[in-house]
């Protein structure tokens, strides 16, 4: 060994020398010194394949390394601290900026560079000081006749039998050891037969491994979950264990290069990450108390920050107390879950949350009733009970039977949900997502039941029937009426379009890798949003050029189909109302790349109360005519012709000088040229833009796809969403709204606030009375799309309008106020025909 290192220093010691050498000596004496350094090259070559593993008769000693077979891990002596000390660590070869994964003497610093490290004969590791004693000892395991110690290119040191390499028979591995990162592999949690666990220890600074206050460690009690302490006191915690993701972490999404998993059975819990094998990425428990995740960005040289956690005040354990509940969007953050009150109300108005909530009404045990909340990081497991094969109606029957059961939920969110998970003491840290959060049943006394939404009433009160036969009336009249308007309708066998044309694309494709590489490997800061199929990110390609990305997310049902057909479709169009496909990936991952549009979609600006400032009359009639020009282009002047099927403010885009930009082309169809109109068994759409032929009856139409744009016309001129509208004196939405105004000649009151003095107010007119042209109940009534752009161009006079379709539509369609917030999913209806 001795001898190898020798030479491998002399290796070292000569690498400038070789190329001082090679430029400064005459020709002759170049070539012997150009041959001493390959000869010397070689050996390297065949020492850095040798140096991985080490036997009993050898030693590391500071100043030398092991080198793992594939070059990405290190190990050997590093310092650190002030004065510096020397410790036994283990680092990424691969990457400039010297970044320490796994310390070995934490706790026992060297005072000087004397140290020395070997397996002994019994499989035991040593560091040994200058006068030979050791200052740090792996627990010695069974003894083996002929140990090695292996540094592997996961970065595990371990200790094996010279024999056998098969990782089950490991005598001793550093990922049992962590210190405060998590790479990919590692388990981080226990073994329930030994009660042996594995947990992350922060550094006491940035500058010293020694442990810090700092643990992050999976919690056997109740349901696992994972709690960030300092010392005893929880400072935050990830919850359960959702089958995707930890209920806490929301922007832990699995993407082809991370891959995470929780492992719950007899004889294991843990959670781990699994990378794919070039992607560089850590997770580490700073000394500070964050939790984080960085990935090696080769391009800037540089960790970028992947995930970071506690990320905000709701993140703080429970921040709001028992039965509070934290939005980090509202102000204060914290308020009681419906049903319930501030324990002490004094306290919790000058803003002393710790107390938390008491019920307004006392339970009474048998007569109580499960409310749902929505939208949720699920409470404090550490006194839940499990059942991974109960179903959710089980579970409430479960539940209901013991009285001090306070809750129940879905244990894996996966396909519909599966598993129950009980509660049975108070629900603390509760926080409220915008997306993602999920759905919690918690015990309320009968006197709650108002809190119930309809559908869930429905059984239990008489009333619900009348309600129930109400809605069947209504729709029995919509549907009736929507016959009456259908004049000759034309019957067409829907065909598969996209399936059925087998032209080739001549759309460039990417590698997964190169689009990878552009959004930091999807990262969750390059994320823009959600769109109907999946999540959408932003990236720079390799030349600057800015880009969108589109997943197909793997959960959604109809995902491939639209993603064929968005490809088919978009690559044929140019139009500079319709956004750019650039070109796609059909790799493990399907990706959608398109021009990259600054100022994201035309619903962030019109229905948000700050930017809708932004949007001045001239822009609002730039977009109306611009979103009529573009759909002109489908319906009539593309070579496909295309029915959009899914015109919405959120599917238009808006490029910096405000352009509208219509995307999403995800359930366009495209007809032939003499078709105007066809059926379809599988309605989708977004409630609110849908006209009533297609939602009521599966008839669409280029004028179904003009109902819709009225509808948008409408929202854009007032500023409000069609579906959620509210006014005081009526029940109407806001088709029934601009109705009425326009019949008593009140249209101007429809007109946003904040335009009404940038306003044209015959632009502004006419936008309306050509709005309420589109949104016509009969479908021959409406417009074209090229009538539509001739009357917003021109003077000439316009039609009076008739009734609008779907004006009171809010009763018809919106059974579950409280789950029909505004968040615009594209809706699926399955219709029995
Ligand atoms: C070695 O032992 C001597 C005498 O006990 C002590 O002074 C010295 O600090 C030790 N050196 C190291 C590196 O521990
Ligand atoms: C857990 O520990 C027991 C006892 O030490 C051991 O036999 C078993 O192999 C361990 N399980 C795993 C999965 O490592
Ligand atoms: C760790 O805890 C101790 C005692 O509670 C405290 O004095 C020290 O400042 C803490 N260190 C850090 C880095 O928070
Ligand atoms: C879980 O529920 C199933 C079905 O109800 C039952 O057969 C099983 O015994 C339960 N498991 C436990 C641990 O209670
Ligand atoms: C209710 O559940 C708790 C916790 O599992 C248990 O200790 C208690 O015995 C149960 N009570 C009844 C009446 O089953």
């Amino acid at each position: 060994m001795t001898l190898k290192c020798t030479i491998l220093k002399l290796w070292h010691l000569s690498v400038p020398a070789c190329q001082v050498l090679a430029l400064q000596v005459s020709r002759p004496q170049a070539f012997v010194a150009l041959s001493m350094c390959l000869v010397l090259f070689s050996c390297n070559a065949l020492l850095s394949n040798a140096l991985d593993t080490i036997a009993t008769d050898q030693s590391i000693r500071d100043g030398e390394n092991l080198l793992s077979a594939g070059g990405t891990f290190e190990l050997g002596f590093f310092s650190a601290g002030n004065p510096p000390k020397r410790y036994l660590g283990i680092w990424y070869k691969k990457i400039t900026t010297r970044t320490i994964v796994w310390v070995a003497n934490r706790v026992a610093p060297l005072a000087d560079a004397s140290g020395a490290f070997r397996v002994t004969t019994h499989g035991s590791l040593v560091l040994l000081d200058g006068n030979g004693s050791d200052i740090w000892l792996s627990n010695a395991p069974i003894p083996v006749r002929n140990p090695v110690v292996q540094l592997l290119d996961s970065g595990n040191l371990v200790v094996r039998d010279a024999e056998g390499s098969d990782p089950n028979n490991f005598l001793w591995q550093s990922f049992d050891y962590p210190t405060d990162t998590l790479v990919a592999g590692m388990k981080l949690g226990w073994n329930r037969t030994s009660g042996f666990n594995r947990h992350l220890t922060s550094w006491k600074s940035i500058d010293d491994p020694s442990p810090g206050n700092f643990t992050f460690q999976l919690d056997p009690n109740g349901y696992p979950q994972e709690l960030l302490k300092q010392g005893s006191d929880i400072k935050f915690r990830t919850g359960p264990w959702n089958g995707l993701r930890w209920s806490g972490i929301p922007n832990l999404n699995p993407n082809p290069y991370y891959r995470y998993e929780f492992v719950l059975n007899e004889g294991e819990m843990y959670y781990r990450e699994l990378l794919n094998s070039w992607v560089i990425s850590r997770m580490i428990l700073m000394p500070n108390g964050m939790l984080q995740r960085f990935t090696w960005i080769d391009r800037t040289q540089g960790w970028t920050l992947y995930i970071s956690c506690p990320i905000d005040q709701c993140d703080n354990y429970a921040s709001c107390g028992a039965y509070g509940s934290c939005r980090v969007d509202t102000s204060p953050v914290c308020r009681c879950l419906k049903g319930f009150v501030p324990r002490f109300s004094q306290e919790w108005d000058i803003l002393d949350w710790s107390n938390g909530c008491v019920r307004r009404n006392a339970l009474d045990c048998e007569k109580d009733i499960f409310v749902k909340y929505s939208r949720l990081k699920l409470p404090d497991t550490q006194s839940s009970w499990f059942n991974e094969s109960m179903n959710l109606q089980e579970c409430e029957v479960v539940c209901m039977k013991n009285c001090s059961c306070m809750a129940y939920s879905n244990l894996d969110i996966r396909d519909g949900g599966s598993g129950c998970l009980l509660w049975f003491d108070k629900l603390i840290d509760i926080r409220e997502y915008s997306d993602y959060g999920q759905d919690l049943y918690i015990r309320m006394a009968a006197s709650e039941s108002a809190l119930l939404p309809s559908h869930q009433k429905k059984h239990k009160l008489v009333m619900g029937l009348a309600v129930s036969f109400g809605y069947v009336f209504l729709i029995l009249v919509l549907t009736i009426r929507v016959l009456q308007c259908k004049k000759k309708k034309m019957k067409l066998p829907e065909g598969d379009n996209c399936e059925n044309q087998k032209e080739d694309l001549d759309l460039p494709l990417f590698d997964l890798s190169t689009v990878a590489i552009a959004t930091n490997y999807f990262s969750s800061d390059n994320k823009l949003g959600e769109g109907g199929f999946g999540p959408v990110y932003k990236g720079v390609l390799r030349g600057g050029q800015i880009i969108a990305v589109k997943m197909l997310s793997k959960n959604s049902r109809q995902g491939l189909h639209e993603f064929k057909n968005e490809v088919l479709y978009v690559s044929k169009l140019q139009h500079r109302n319709l956004v750019k496909l650039l070109g796609c990936c059909i790799e493990e991952e399907k990706l959608l790349i398109y021009e990259f549009v600054p100022n994201r979609s035309l619903d962030s600006f019109l229905f948000d109360p700050t930017q809708r400032e932004q949007l001045d009359w001239s822009a609002r009639f730039n977009i109306i005519n611009g979103i009529a020009r573009g759909l002109l282009y489908l319906h009539q002047d593309s070579r496909l012709r295309i029915i959009h099927r899914d015109i919405k403010a959120s599917n238009v885009l808006l490029d910096c000088e405000m352009n509208p930009k219509i995307s999403d082309f995800g359930l366009a169809k495209s007809f032939a040229g003499n078709e105007t109109q066809a059926n379809t068994n599988r309605v989708v759409g977004t409630y609110g833009y849908m006209s009533p032929e297609y939602a009521l009856d599966g008839v669409f139409s280029t004028k179904s796809d003009v109902f819709s744009y009225g509808v948008l016309v409408l929202e854009i001129v007032s500023g409000k969403r069609n579906r959620g509208f509210h006014h005081p004196d009526h029940d109407h939405n806001l088709l029934g709204h601009a109705w009425r105004l326009f019949t008593e000649g009140r249209s101007m009151q429809l007109l946003d606030k904040l335009v009404q003095n940038s306003c044209s107010t015959s632009e502004a007119l006419r936008s309306i009375h050509i709005g309420l042209l589109c949104v016509q109940r009969c479908l021959n009534d409406r417009p074209s799309m090229s009538t539509v752009v001739m009357m917003l161009g021109s003077d000439i006079e316009l039609p009076l309008p008739k009734e609008p379709g779907f004006f009171n539509e809010r009763n018809l369609l919106q059974e579950n106020p409280s789950q029909s917030q505004p968040n615009e999913i594209t809706m699926t209806l399955l219709f029995a025909r």
